[in-house]
């Protein structure tokens, strides 16, 4: 099997394609990432010298290039990770969201079928149904309600990727998942931000009330379930994949306080982001069924793992919060970190 996977650098593509190498037999990775703040080679150190694995710094939106590459590479299938994925920015700036998200997506789409590739994953989120309520949860068949700038681009790209089924017969496939923790995930992040700001004695910031539900997923699972959907799945459908352990917000970060070993009285409730969606969850029943996939990770199982990760990792965050990410939380919380 070879891939081409675009956003591999990120947190999730990263840990895609370790997943892939290690339990793939025959697999090879194209890994195409245009390196923007999110994107990280260091996430791939360990497959820095395996052939296995090639990396070429490449935007999506650069339609030619990708062509290109995809005549030269003929890969059996793309996995489209690449975008701009933190809500927080697409309320500050949603440009580049429209840009990279949408427009890249189109772009990636149109390559890809001149090419005349095969599949067409497309890696996309819970947050385009928009939020719910006490009860229920997110089916494949919901309304598409995106409430920030940033649901609303990754929307707008499933939308395109439907379309190119519909209108040029193109195999796409949609996965759309919950909230991914666990290795190489960004500071920026809930988990992530509140594990490294407790590890340095700084304070955590919890939006609003803190009662805010997530449904969590620990990012092995959601590679597997990927990869289910490449091996298993059917052309045009969208599958979801959760990690059945919602959470309000105010109890993961209590959890990962006791697990660091910190003080409570480092959580400090701040002015809450507009438009915040209230609850997600999801219901892959149809992933279950379908795909024969089921997440394997329990949460303190993950948090333990994750918390692991970046006490053994501080060199990797700790480079990372000392430059352009601390600017940004500088600008947008004052001296609160
Ligand atoms: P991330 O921000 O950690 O990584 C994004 C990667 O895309 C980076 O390596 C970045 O350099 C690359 N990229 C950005 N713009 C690009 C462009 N124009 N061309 C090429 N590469 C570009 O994101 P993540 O959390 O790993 O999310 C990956 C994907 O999964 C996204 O599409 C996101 O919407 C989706 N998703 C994320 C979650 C989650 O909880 N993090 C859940 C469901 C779905
Ligand atoms: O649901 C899937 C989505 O999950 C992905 O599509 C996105 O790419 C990913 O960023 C994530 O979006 P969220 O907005 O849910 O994740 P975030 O980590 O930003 O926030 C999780 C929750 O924690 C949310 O309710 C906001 C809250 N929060 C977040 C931060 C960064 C805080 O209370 N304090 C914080 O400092």
């Amino acid at each position: 099997m070879k891939l081409l996977v675009t956003g591999g650098a990120g947190f999730i593509g990263s840990n895609f394609i370790l997943h892939v190498l290690e339990t793939v037999s025959g697999a090879r990775v194209i890994n195409l990432d245009a390196l923007t703040y999110a994107g990280n080679l260091e996430n791939l150190a360990a497959v820095e010298n395996d052939s296995r694995h090639q990396f070429v710094k490449m935007d999506i939106r650069d339609r030619e290039a990708v062509a290109r590459l995809c005549v030269a590479e003929k890969p059996d299938a793309v996995v489209n990770f690449a975008a701009e994925s933190h809500v927080d920015r697409s309320i500050d700036g949603p440009e580049v969201f429209a840009q990279t998200n949408v427009l890249g997506t189109l772009s990636l789409l149109e390559a890809t079928r001149k090419a005349g590739t095969g599949v067409f994953l497309q890696v996309s989120t819970d947050e385009v149904y928009g939020t719910l309520g006490a009860g229920g949860s997110f089916s494949e068949t919901s309304p598409i309600q995106p409430n920030s700038p940033y649901a609303a681009s990754k929307a707008g790209a499933d939308q395109f990727v439907r379309a190119y089924h519909h209108t040029h017969g193109m195999d796409t496939r949609i996965t759309r998942c919950s909230n991914n923790y666990g290795p190489y995930q960004f500071p920026e992040k809930l988990i992530p931000l509140m594990i490294t700001n407790a590890m340095e004695g700084r304070g955590l910031p919890v939006y609003g009330d803190g009662l805010h539900v997530r449904d969590w997923i620990y990012v092995t699972d959601h590679c597997r379930a990927i990869l289910a959907v490449l091996e298993k799945g059917a052309a045009g459908e969208v599958y979801n994949i959760g990690g059945v352990h919602e959470l309000p917000n105010i109890e993961v970060v209590r959890t990962i306080v006791r697990a660091a070993g910190a003080d409570e009285s480092l959580i400090e409730f701040v002015k809450d982001r507009p438009g915040h969606d209230r609850r997600y969850a999801i219901d892959s029943s149809k992933a279950r069924r379908e795909l024969g996939w089921e997440p394997r990770v329990g949460f303190s199982e993950g948090i333990g793992r994750t918390l692991a990760w970046y006490q053994a990792n501080r060199r990797w965050w700790e480079r990372i919060k000392s430059s352009e990410y601390r600017d940004y939380y500088e600008k947008m919380y004052g001296n609160r970190l």
